[in-house]
This record gives C-alpha cells, structure tokens and sequence, in this order.
C-alpha cells in the first residue's frame, strides 16, 4: 500500500470534506464506506449496527440486493428520459402506488422537501380553482416544531432559528398551531375556514424528537378538515413506508389524508425518490407546464421505487416494525428504571428516541452518541438531549436484543 493509501483513514477523510464541504452538517466523526443490511462499516472497516437509518430512508436495509438489482438493471437500460417524452417505466410505478395507497393519481419528485414544496402548490390552487379563496388569499395552517425540509417556502413556516435565522423574506400564508392542539385547529376553522387551503401535519413529529400525538388526535383532526372543507394533507417521509408499524401512519387511525407526501424510503435509500398522492379532484388542477421536475418519475426512480415496495410487502416490513417496536421501547424501560441517565422513551414502531436527563443546550447526548459508536452503534441526537433511534426495518429479534445489550452498557458505564 503507497504512503498516500495508507494516510486515507478516517481523519483523512473528515479533514477533506472540512476543508472542500460547506459546513452545513455537524457528523458524528465515523466516516463510513460499505453497507448491508443493518450493518454499515467504516474506511477501517470497523462494523456498526446502524441506528438512524439515513433519518429513515433505509427502511429496507442497506445494499438491499432486489433494490440494487433494479437500479443496475434499469441504468443500464434507460436512467433518463425527462417528462418531454413518456417512458416505459413510469406508467407501472404510477400504478402500483396509486393502488398501494389508494389514490387516483400521484405526481413523483425527487427529495422530500420538493414533495412538500409540490403538495402546497397543490393545495393552494385547488383552494382557488375548486374551492373557491379569493387570489392570493389561501392560508395553510401548520404546527410549531414542525420539519418539512429546507426549501425557503417551507423554511417559513418553520419556528427553529437554526432553518429560518437570517434567510428572509419569507413566504407568507401559513399560520402555526400547536402540535396534537385539536381545539387550536378547530377554533381558527371555526373563524376562518373559508380563507385555509389546508392543514399540513407530521403525523409523528420525527426531526423535532418523535413526538406521538395523542390517540384519536389524526382522526379528528382530519374529520375537522372534512367539516371546513379544508384538505387534511399528510407529511409521511419519515413516518411513511413502513417505518412506524403501518404502511403509513395515518393508517393507525384509519385516515386517509386528502394529499398524501413521500419520500426517503420509497427508494429503500437507494436514490431520490418522493411522491406526492391525491385524488383526480384534487390532483387534476395542475396541467401541463405548471408543475415539473427534470429527474421526477425517471425510470430509474420508478425501477427502484417499485422494488422498495415490493420488499416492503414480501418482508412484513411494517409488522416487524411493530412487533420489534413494542419489543424495543420494554427493554428500555427496563434500562430506565436502572438509570437515571434516561427518563423516557417514545415512538411508534422503530421510529423511537430517548430523552437524555440533561439540558437541550448539553453535550449529554452528543457524548453519548460518541461512546454508543465506541461501542459499536450509530445513532444520532436531535434538538440536544434527545437521541433518536430508527434502525432498518429487516433487523432481526436477536440484533435489536444486541443492540439493546449495547445501549444499556453505554448508558450504564457513562460518566458524567
Ligand atoms: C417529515 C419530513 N418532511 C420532509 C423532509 C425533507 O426531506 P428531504 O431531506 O428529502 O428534502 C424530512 C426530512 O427529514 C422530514 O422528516
């Protein structure tokens, strides 16, 4: 091995992106370079179960082999035709998806913010051309705390000074509630539905900690919407594709939102994919060169996209998702009641997180997300003392109990 080689360790690789990458992200020091399955290794081939899952993307584990086989197969055959032309792929994915989750139609985008950026668009001109708001009039209402991505619009509905500090002037027409505030939504209804396009809600809170709402909370806060005729959309690209223990997690309240968003998982992590579902009323406003994407519904996309489904069904991944989520969160009771260090543990499924007994503002969290790679496990803090913890969908029983061990050492051999 040349001198050069050998100096590419991790350090290499972490000074590299310090010195050429806009520092926009703030890693945990491992830098990874294979993955399979639940397992990621890094440069010094070190193996870790991984915790995060790409927030979510990797639903169907690392390198799934059917998902990588359609992607090869598809590149090689055709990656990209742009909408100017119609492609023999998109047709199918279109309808597997739109069968899947029981709507009409869907319109298919890349990342998941574009999807949100697609779905208010969505909502604004059918609240014009349908329901009748005055020009320039439509309100959206979101909630505080809330993650929809990074575009300047969904920026300005966000309440965090890290996402909006200092990127104004922003895009007006969103009102923000509380979270899981089923009497906020109905008294600004009740005032002034006839000016709201929308409701825009994460069904579990996932970039603001894991935030579950309260049971019956999406029921009736999608009832209301139908009340006001205001449309009830759904922001499922973390929650969505199995992740929480239904397909969707709309569906563990038996609701089926007017505007459905997808994202991450869809491709199984493997490329960007997102999807934005509703039905013909809904959905049909938009006509040719009013809404677009260059790589949306490309044929690799759809190839990938169609693949991750398919696992998804073939492997019960939202029964496991249950299943091993139920298992989970009573294993770290058990380590709560041996520990002061944790006071709770939260989620639907294996989108979960702990609450560290520290401030926000400590480094509790980060140290111990540290000392959790020591030992073998990544996993990621969100908003200081909260460590979220999501693995791939496909672990098995006796790895989660493994990681389970790997945690409870962790938090037990902590020194503050
Ligand atoms: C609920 C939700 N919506 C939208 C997004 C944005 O997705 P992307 O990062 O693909 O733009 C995220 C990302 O974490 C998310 O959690």
């Amino acid at each position: 091995m040349s001198t050069a080689e050998q100096t590419k360790n991790s350090q290499y690789f972490i000074e590299l992106e310090e010195k050429h990458g806009a520092h926009n992200y703030h890693p945990l020091p491992v830098v990874l370079d294979k993955g399979e399955g639940v397992f990621v290794w890094d440069v010094e081939g070190k193996k870790y179960y991984d915790f995060l899952s790409a927030y979510s993307a990797v639903n169907q584990g690392h390198s799934h082999p059917k998902i990588v086989e359609a992607l090869v197969n598809q590149a090689k055959k055709l990656a990209l035709t742009s909408r100017a032309f119609h492609n023999s792929v998109l047709g199918e994915y279109e309808k597997k998806i739109t069968a899947l989750f029981g709507f009409d139609k869907v319109l298919p985008m890349n990342s998941g913010a574009e999807a949100v950026e697609t779905a208010v668009k969505l909502a604004r001109k059918w609240s014009y051309e349908v329901k009748g708001i005055a020009e320039n009039a439509a309100k959206i209402i979101v909630c505080e705390n809330n993650f929809h991505g990074r575009t300047t619009t969904i920026v300005s509905f966000s309440n965090d000074p890290d996402a909006n500090k200092n990127y104004g002037p922003f895009t007006p027409g969103f009102i923000k509630i509380p979270y899981n505030d089923l009497a906020a939504l109905e008294e600004i209804l009740k005032n002034d539905a006839q000016n709201i396009a929308a409701f825009l809600v994460e069904p579990i809170q996932g970039e603001a900690g894991v935030y579950v709402p309260d049971d019956h909370f999406l029921k009736n806060a999608s009832e209301l919407c139908k009340k006001y005729n205001v449309l009830f959309i759904a922001d499922e690209v973390q929650t969505g594709i199995a992740r929480t223990g239904k397909l969707i997690a709309c569906y563990h309240e038996e609701v089926q939102p007017d505007i459905l968003i997808l994202g991450k998982a869809l491709s199984g992590g493997m490329y960007p994919v997102s999807a934005v579902l509703a039905n013909d009323e809904i959905m049909n406003v938009i006509k040719p060169g009013q809404h677009g994407s260059t790589f949306g519904g490309n044929p690799i996309a759809c190839a990938v996209a169609i693949a991750a489904l398919d696992v998804v069904a073939d492997e019960n991944l939202s029964e496991r998702a249950e299943e091993l989520g139920q298992l989970f969160r009573a294993e770290i009771q058990k380590l709560i009641e041996k520990s002061d260090l944790i006071t709770k543990v939260r989620g639907k499924g294996l989108l979960n997180a702990i609450l560290i007994n520290d401030t926000p503002e400590s480094s509790t969290a980060w140290n111990l997300c540290l000392q959790l790679k020591e030992n073998g496990l990544l996993a990621k803090p969100t908003h200081g003392n909260i460590i979220r913890l999501a693995p791939p969908l496909i672990i098995t029983e006796e790895q989660l109990l493994d990681c389970v061990k790997i945690i409870e050492k962790t938090i037990l051999e902590y020194k503050r």
